[in-house]
């Protein structure tokens, strides 16, 4: 699905109006307190949680929406849908509640040619640099925390930014991540995850 410039715009005004979206409260024998949260998508809703750690080396993020399949975010590397070079740093992961496990992937993605981005969203990269911490269903939501560097010198990956980053997301009602997503997905956001 092609994101639209009247598309994003929507996602914008959405955006703006639901800054202040009541969140159910969670709690999870973790001992990393998420201390920041965004809503990416409010008709989901799919919420995007993270907080930055270990001295900026690492970030934890913690993915949680409203269905009961896979889970995709892409950070993008600051060059423009379309043009030459640009990637989308994909994670895709859900917890498989017919096999009681969570399971990420760590992906990448051809932002330079649009049309070509697969449904399952990307390629699988050669080297994993996302780590599950856990994985739960508690209905209706799926919940995902994983861990990666902010600079994990992969070239199929993306250094997270200070300042704002494109962030495509999606999701599906399959655990299966070669069933493409939820037909009403994907979109995008901007998402600052640090400043200097
Ligand atoms: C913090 O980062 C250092 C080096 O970057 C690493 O050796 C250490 O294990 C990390 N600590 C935690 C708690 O992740
Ligand atoms: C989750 O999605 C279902 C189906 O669209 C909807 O009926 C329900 O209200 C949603 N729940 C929350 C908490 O958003
Ligand atoms: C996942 O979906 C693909 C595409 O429909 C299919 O070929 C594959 O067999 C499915 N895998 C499982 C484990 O169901």
């Amino acid at each position: 699905m092609k994101l639209s410039t009247l598309s994003l715009a929507i996602i914008a005004i959405f955006m703006a109006s639901y800054c202040c979206f009541a969140v159910p409260a969670r709690s999870f024998k973790d001992d990393v307190v998420m201390e920041n949260e965004q809503v990416l998508d409010p008709s989901g809703p799919m919420i995007l949680r993270w907080t930055i750690i270990n001295e900026t080396a690492e970030i934890e993020i913690e993915v949680q929406t409203n269905c009961t399949g896979w889970m995709g975010v892409s950070f993008g590397n600051g060059l423009g849908f379309g043009r030459p070079g640009a990637l989308g740093d994909a994670m895709i992961g859900g917890y498989d509640d017919e096999l009681g496990i969570g399971y990420i992937e760590d992906r990448w993605i051809d932002l330079s040619v649009l049309s070509e981005i697969k449904p399952g969203g990307g390629e699988y990269d050669d080297h994993v640099d996302v780590f599950l911490k856990s994985a739960t269903y508690q209905e209706p939501w799926s919940i995902i925390r994983y861990r990666r560097s902010i600079d994990t010198g992969d070239s199929q990956d993306v250094v997270i930014r200070p300042g704002p980053m494109l962030v495509i997301w999606t999701y599906a009602d399959s655990d299966n991540t070669s069933i493409p997503h939820h037909p009403d997905t994907p979109g995008s956001s901007q998402v600052t995850f640090f400043n200097l």
